[in-house]
């Protein structure tokens, strides 16, 4: 068993924390406040290859691992959680569905513009009615013969304005109720598709949350995605390998505040010393170290398996739901540890607690990692 990084996954992780640093600092405050989407540094992101970081160099993309793509999304939200969800969304659930199940064609056509970031993509399965219960879609796709006829309301989705391309998951056949549902690729721009106003978030402000509605949009057969009925077991499919990137979302903004925590904690100073140096803190900056480490961990062992091979629906449930809990807990500790500080903007912490509750929410909630995970161990 190896824990060093290689120098390959350094010098990947050093780009990221350049661009985070970089170009995410630079006016995240700002672009929080104003809900503004991260354009500049999504394209940026494109440019680094970091959009399509695990697609075969052959379909644009930059051919990396799994471990460097989790490295990867920690830099990134330790700065700005806004950015790495988009990153996030178009790498794990959007390329990966695409290149490990699309026909040669749809790869082609869109897995390619996606990979080299010219195009943004977003996965539509959560609706008004269906979150976690994924299987209950109203999402409809009637079969037309040459081209499906799609009608009904997707919600809460993750690049839903920014994004040219979209996974939907909608039912063919409503009696066969999992069995019945298929992915298809729809394009933005095609007749009957309407995007809804953006959501006005907690956390996460700069990425543009959006429900998509469509109405007798015409989507032809090509633009299923694999065998009739396929598209349940593709959206869990992709989920397990968004579940890794979500979880190193989770990782970047638990290891931000302790960072951030640990700086402060040298800085500032209370009853004649650096507030170090008061056990009350110590002890806070030990246990945020300690879950951080547990929660990488945790991270980088489910990214192994997927590099390796293995099944990792198990590893990456559990990296999830330890991350985003590790997240929500560090962020709020880090908040105590700036004291009033913490609860204003320019010290950054109030929005990493902010931005940390969606890591519990989106991808499948906790309750829904825990289904999963008792599912994996009781079988
Ligand atoms: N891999 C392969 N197949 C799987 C699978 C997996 N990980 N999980 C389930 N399946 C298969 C099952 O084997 C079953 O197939 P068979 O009938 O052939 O046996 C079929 O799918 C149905 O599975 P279940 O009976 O287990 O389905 P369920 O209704 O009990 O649901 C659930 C299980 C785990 C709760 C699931 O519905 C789920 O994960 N829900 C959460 C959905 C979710 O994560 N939504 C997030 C939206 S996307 C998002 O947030 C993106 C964003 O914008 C950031």
């Amino acid at each position: 068993m190896q824990f060093h990084l290689s120098e390959e996954h350094l010098m990947i992780r050093q780009a990221a924390r350049d661009f985070a640093q970089n170009d995410c600092l630079p006016g995240v405050i700002e672009r929080d406040e104003k809900q503004q989407f991260p354009k500049e540094q999504i394209k940026k992101l494109g440019e680094l290859g970091f959009m399509g970081m695990m697609v075969d160099p052959k379909y644009g993309g930059a051919g990396m691992d799994t471990i460097s793509y989790v490295l990867a999304m920690e830099e990134i939200s330790k700065v700005d959680a806004s950015v790495s969800v988009c990153m996030s969304v178009n790498n794990s659930l959007v390329c990966w569905g695409l290149e490990k199940f699309g026909s040669e064609e749809q790869k082609q056509q869109y897995l390619v513009p996606l990979a080299k970031g010219e195009k943004i993509g977003a996965f539509l399965l959560s609706e008004p009615e269906a979150g976690s219960d994924a299987t209950s879609q109203r999402t409809i796709a009637e079969d037309k013969g040459d081209h499906y006829l799609l009608n009904g309301t997707k919600n809460w989705i993750t690049n839903g304005s920014s994004a040219e391309i979209y996974l939907v998951m909608a039912q063919t056949d409503v009696a066969k109720g999992s069995k019945g549902i298929n992915a298809f690729i729809v394009e933005k721009s095609w007749p009957g598709v309407t995007v809804g106003p953006k959501e006005n978030k907690m956390g996460i402000r700069g990425s543009d949350t959006h429900s998509i509605m469509f109405q007798d949009v015409r989507v032809p057969k090509e633009n299923r995605i694999g065998e009739d009925g396929f598209g349940f077991k593709f959206a869990m499919k992709t989920l397990a390998g968004g579940r890794i990137g979500i979880a190193a979302q989770a990782l970047g903004i638990a290891s931000g505040s302790y960072e951030l925590a640990l700086k402060y904690s040298k800085e500032r100073k209370a009853f004649g010393k650096e507030i170090m140096q008061h056990q009350a803190i110590q002890f806070k900056l030990a246990d945020m170290a300690t879950r951080v480490e547990a929660a990488r961990l945790l991270c980088l062992k489910a990214a192994w398996e997927k590099d390796n091979g293995l099944d990792y629906t198990l590893s990456s449930s559990m990296a999830k739901v330890y991350a985003s809990e590790t997240a929500m807990w560090a962020s709020t500790e880090a908040v105590q540890v700036h004291g009033g500080y913490g609860y204003v903007k320019e010290y950054h912490v109030e929005r990493l607690m902010r931005d940390a509750k969606i890591t519990q929410i989106y991808e499948g909630t906790s309750e829904v990692q825990r289904i999963v995970i008792s599912r994996g161990i009781l079988q």
